[in-house]
């Protein structure tokens, strides 16, 4: 849903824009006008996204590229934002979205290299975004928007596994200091902390299956989808939000507020893998939309 050129000629750079809430996020800022950057691990479903928008006949294949990028890794990142300002003359709006389910299992079994590589994609990957996206504006002299997908796993216990669940509390405090140092260079800094959204990151490909027990998961009757997510990501990009910073805005359809029903397995992490229930005791990392198997250990 357009809300018809609320972006026009602002340029944005979106982290894991190649799936989920990152794609549908890339799609609604080309629909308002927004020149944008989709960067993201998975090279196959990032080009795919450029070649859907091309033969989609909306024209706003000219105001997309995409960069294969690891947001874990600095120089990764410094270029996807740099593609931005060679591209398109500048940045205004940084979303630091990439995400995995990264490391699950009980935590005695949970491997310090699998806790690493979770806290490299989910804290780094946003602390990066954060510094390369700062200063591009600070050099342009004008002002930003940054926005952080956080998750409602970053508020509570229960909503995902315990290294994904650190991690995201991590996200959340990180935009708040963020916002209150960068505040005076009129930098804002936000985040959107999702309930169950029915991307591949939690269907693995079956939304039908997944979407059925997310509609039962909070007190809204639907479950929540990706452009649910994007909308308030375009809003607090918006000048709309000119005066919004280190909010941290819940978009999950009452269920926090319901105090949450625990997504199955998140206690010891167990859905921390593709398809069904790993067995009890399983450990290892997720990978999410990125394109890598994931690892799982057998207990024990
Ligand atoms: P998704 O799996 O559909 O999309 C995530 C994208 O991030 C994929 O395209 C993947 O390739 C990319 N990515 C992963 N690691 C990367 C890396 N190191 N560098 C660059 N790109 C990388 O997942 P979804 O659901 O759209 O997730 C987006 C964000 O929303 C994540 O941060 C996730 O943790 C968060 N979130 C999702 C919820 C949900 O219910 N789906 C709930 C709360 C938060």
């Amino acid at each position: 849903m357009s809300t018809g050129g609320t972006f026009e000629g602002r340029v944005a750079v979106v982290t894991g824009g190649a799936s989920g809430i990152g794609r549908a996020t890339v799609l609604r800022l080309l629909d308002d006008g927004a020149s944008v950057v989709s960067a993201d691990f998975n090279a196959a479903s990032g080009e795919a996204l450029v070649e859907e928008v091309a033969s989609s006949g909306s024209g706003t294949e000219k105001r997309l590229r995409f960069v294969r990028s690891d947001v874990s890794v600095e120089a990764d990142v410094e270029a996807a934002v740099a593609t931005a300002v060679d591209e398109f003359g500048r940045l205004d709006i940084m979303v630091n979205n990439a995400g995995v389910g990264g490391a699950f299992g009980p935590v005695e079994n949970i491997e310090v290299d699998d806790w690493d590589w979770t806290f490299g994609v989910l804290v780094r990957g946003v602390f990066l975004g954060v510094k390369h996206a700062s200063r591009v504006f600070k050099r342009q002299g004008d002002g930003g928007a940054i926005v952080n997908t956080a998750s409602v796993a970053g508020l509570r216990a229960g909503a995902g596994p315990l290294a994904y669940s650190t991690a995201k509390a991590g996200v959340i405090n990180l935009t708040r200091a963020a916002a209150l140092e960068l505040a005076e260079a009129r930098i804002r800094v936000n985040a959107v902390c999702p309930g169950g959204i029915n991307t591949p990151l939690l269907n693995y490909g079956n939304p039908d299956a997944v979407g059925q027990f997310l509609d039962q998961l909070q007190p809204w009757p639907e479950h929540g989808r990706p452009e649910d997510v994007a909308a308030a990501i375009c809003f607090l990009a918006s000048d709309d939000a000119r005066f919004i910073t280190g909010e941290a805005l819940v978009v999950d359809g009452g269920l926090t507020i319901s105090g949450g029903t625990s997504l199955p397995g998140a206690r010891g992490g167990r859905r921390g893998g593709p398809g069904a229930l790993l067995p009890e005791g399983a450990s290892g990392v997720s990978k999410g939309s990125t394109g890598e198997e994931p690892v799982i250990r057998s207990a024990g």
